[in-house]
């Protein structure tokens, strides 16, 4: 540690200690440190760059181009690294260099660290938002046990086209869901209170915004929508996020009314900061202002000054902050107030995280015995049941267990393929695969790869392996067939005859949906389609477990297959929690957050959309002049809220305790009784859903305004009351106002979207 350093420590403990409110304190501390630094060196600390090689042990060599960045006062984070040996030699070189102020670490964190938790939209379909919570809780406990004291997460993007690849990475398509998704994660990366402790970290809300809604569910494309629609429709996750404390928003890359989200001001002055109240910081995507030059605003330096003037403090990996900005500031496109309005927001976050205090807080290096631990496999196993939803079953599930049972397919005993996107500090090949987990119900089950990913090699190749080519040119690959897909099919075969029924686990590789993978076919990929057909021509019975980060076209597999158990990437314990579902020891509870369809071309496909003024039945057939298809229903194959149990639940009448509510404030309790029907313990999600019956502009047909996830023993009924007001019947009216209309609302209860008993509630003024 240098000497600025240790005076900076000293002055820092001396504010913690000293009788001053805690912000004032930070405040003048701030004051003071500025008041020492050059421009450049506040520039320096609106540069965000990615570690030279991403999360795997590091010697730092003068070579490192960061290395030489930091000695030049020309860097304020460092994001991909989390080998505390790596951090502790950067940050040191930050201390000792230019303004001597210690370094902020990021990470991906998105669902879990080295115990990896269900992906966001198999979590998300849990609908229980405490252990949502734990998860992201226990995440941070791993993460800052690694350094990391800055997550990129949580993804709250609402997202209603399963084309785009990033609806893995969120929690559906809901609003409503959306926001207390994103206040749980927030809460638990973060902590209750404003205090940021040595196993809490720094949220950073992404994507800001509307990234979920790029045309056609092409990643990057542009997002044409309204404000109201935005606001009503979109917003809410990233607005009840900020409400939470959230510390940092990450700008997106789409664009929005024709400017990048990146630049912006309507989204990241006008929204998050003045009418919500957010004080924290925000960074940009990875190069998404130099992007800006694609979008045609104007070369680095002009799409520089503007992001920063429509509030982006921090640049990660464009470097057009730190190449223009000091150019811009002499030609008066930025000014220096513009500066350091950014600079203060970065050094307020570190000032939060306590590392003017002890820049080296999370890099002690004591906690390694804290990561990837039976209890945070205890937090991923509990999530990993929950995350599962039920699609179809006939009958044949939970499995007796004195079956002969094949287990078939390439996702089978393919325990890397069970962790999905974002997982890059993962121990992904300890996972336990479907196969390990089966094989702990019934020994003797047996075992076959299949077939292959897709029938074309060459696809199946660019594919699979299209990432680490990028990343690493010269890692030796496996061919992408090792075996024909007859032989395999042909092993199956075998297999499966000499089984009383079948266990095929098919569905998405991990490349085939996050980032940068959108796709046109949203369908079980060929190959293992292929299987599937031929399986079904045996005659026996088959439980599809499928894999996958989006909702998929299942309708043939909806008619052939016996059951369906949508497992996404469950992460750590995904097949030990799998099959303790297959064999009853887990009751299923998870409900859909997105809507599967029929068809591709029904996308985007969502429950709460509007109605047109020639309205046609969900699943009635072609009419000519209303709004339908030809050649296929209006409807989805499973909509939003819908999973089976082993149970099934009976809901009474929905009782209101009052019929009119005054539209500025009081409420209504309403009730509805639900009777566990079955003879096994489970967890029913209770739904409530409004429908205003007429309203100053049009609304959508339901709209989720409530839910909850209650346990009930075999047999058992419980009364469900969820207290309404006017702030839940609100919404953005023509003139962008929040309002609570007077008139006739239809609430509603049921197990999903479509499945409702409802009553009319009168708002008067
Ligand atoms: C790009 C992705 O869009 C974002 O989600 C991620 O956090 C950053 N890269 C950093 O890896």
């Amino acid at each position: 540690m240098n000497l600025r350093t240790i005076v900076i420590s000293v002055a820092a403990s001396t504010l913690a200690l000293s009788s001053c409110t805690p912000k004032s304190g930070m405040d003048s501390y701030i004051d003071s440190l500025m008041g020492k630094m050059t421009l450049e060196q506040k520039i320096g600390q609106l540069n965000l760059h990615s570690a030279p090689g991403f999360v795997s042990a590091m010697k730092v060599t003068e070579e490192d181009g960061n290395v030489k960045l930091l000695r030049e006062g020309r860097l304020g984070g460092i994001y991909g690294n989390g080998d505390v040996q790596y951090l502790r030699q950067i940050q040191q070189i930050a201390l000792d260099s230019g303004a001597g102020i210690p370094l902020i670490f990021g990470m991906d964190v998105i669902h879990g660290h080295e115990t990896v938790m269900p992906i966001p939209l198999a979590l998300s379909t849990s609908w229980n938002m405490e252990l949502i919570e734990k998860t992201a809780r226990t995440a941070a406990k791993e993460a800052t046990a690694c350094g990391i004291n800055w997550v990129f997460s949580p993804m709250v993007d609402v997202a209603r086209d399963a084309r785009w690849g990033r609806i893995a990475e969120g929690g559906g398509e809901d609003p409503y869901l959306g926001g207390e998704i994103a206040k749980a994660m927030v809460r638990g990366y973060q902590g209750d209170d404003a205090e940021i402790s040595d196993d809490e970290v720094l949220a950073c809300v992404k994507h800001y915004a509307l990234y979920g809604a790029a045309e056609a569910g092409r990643d990057y494309n542009t997002v044409n929508l309204g404000r109201q629609e935005i606001l009503n429709g979109y917003m809410r996750p990233y607005h009840e996020a900020a409400k939470a404390g959230a510390a940092s928003y990450m700008s997106s890359f789409n664009e929005f009314e024709g400017v990048p989200a990146t630049m912006n001001s309507y989204l990241m002055d006008e929204l998050l900061r003045r009418s919500w109240g957010f004080n924290g910081f925000i960074v940009t995507d990875a190069t998404a202002i130099a992007e800006e030059v694609n979008h045609g605003i104007g070369d680095l330096q002009e799409v520089s000054a503007r992001s920063l003037k429509a509030g982006v403090d921090m640049d990660m990996n464009s470097d057009g902050f730190i190449e223009t900005l000091v150019q811009s500031v002499k030609e008066g496109r930025v000014s220096e107030k513009d500066i350091d309005r950014a600079c203060r927001k970065i050094l307020e976050a570190k000032y939060r995280l306590g590392l003017f205090e002890d820049p080296f807080k999370y890099l002690k290096g004591e906690r390694a015995n804290e990561i990837y631990t039976p209890e945070t496999k205890a937090v991923a196993y509990e999530a990993a049941c929950e995350s599962q939803v039920l699609l179809k079953n006939d009958g044949i599930l939970p499995l007796k267990g004195n079956e002969r049972v094949a287990v078939i397919g390439p996702l089978a005993d393919n325990p890397s393929e069970m962790t999905g996107c974002w997982s890059m500090s993962s121990k992904a090949g300890d996972c336990a695969s479907i196969l390990s987990g089966i094989r702990r119900h019934c020994p003797g089950a047996t075992y076959s790869q299949g077939s292959n990913i897709f029938l074309d090699e060459q696809f199946e190749d660019k594919v699979k392996y299209g990432l680490i080519r990028m990343f690493s040119p010269s890692t030796p690959l496996p061919k992408a067939h090792a075996l024909p897909q007859s032989a395999l099919v042909a092993d199956a075969l075998s297999k499966a005859r000499g089984a009383d029924v079948i266990v095929a686990c098919v569905g998405e590789i991990t490349a085939l949906n996050g980032e940068g993978a959108s796709r046109a076919d949203i369908c079980i990929p060929d190959a293992q389609k292929e299987l599937l057909r031929s399986l079904k021509a045996t005659g026996k019975p088959i439980v599809l477990v499928l894999t996958t980060g989006r909702p998929l076209t299942l309708g043939w597999e909806n008619d052939n297959m016996n059951a369906i158990l949508c497992t996404w990437n469950l992460g750590t314990e995904a097949g030990n929690a799998i099959a303790d579902v297959l064999y009853g020891k887990v009751n299923p509870s998870g409900k859909l957050t997105t809507s599967f369809p029929y068809h591709v071309g029904q996308e985007p496909l969502y429950y709460n959309h509007k109605n047109t003024g020639r309205p046609h039945p969900d699943y009635a057939p072609y009419q000519k002049f209303v709004s339908c298809y030809i050649d296929v229903v209006n409807g989805p194959l499973y909509p939003f809220g819908y999973g089976l149990s082993y149970n099934s639940y009976k809901y009474g009448e929905v009782k209101l305790s009052s019929t009119e509510m005054p539209s500025t404030d009081g409420s209504v309790q309403v009730s509805v009784d639900v009777n566990n029907e079955g003879k096994m313990d489970g967890k029913e999600t209770v739904q409530l859903y409004i429908h205003a019956k007429y309203s100053s502009s049009t609304r959508p047909v339901k709209e989720l305004k409530a839910f909850r996830k209650v346990d009930f023993k075999a047999g058992e009924t419980k009364t469900v009351t969820f207290t309404l007001t006017p702030e839940d019947l609100s919404y953005y009216d023509h003139d962008l106002r929040w309002v609570c209309e007077k008139g006739e609302y239809d609430i509603m209860i049921g197990p999903n979207c479509n499945d409702l008993k409802g009553s009319t509630l009168k708002v008067v003024r």
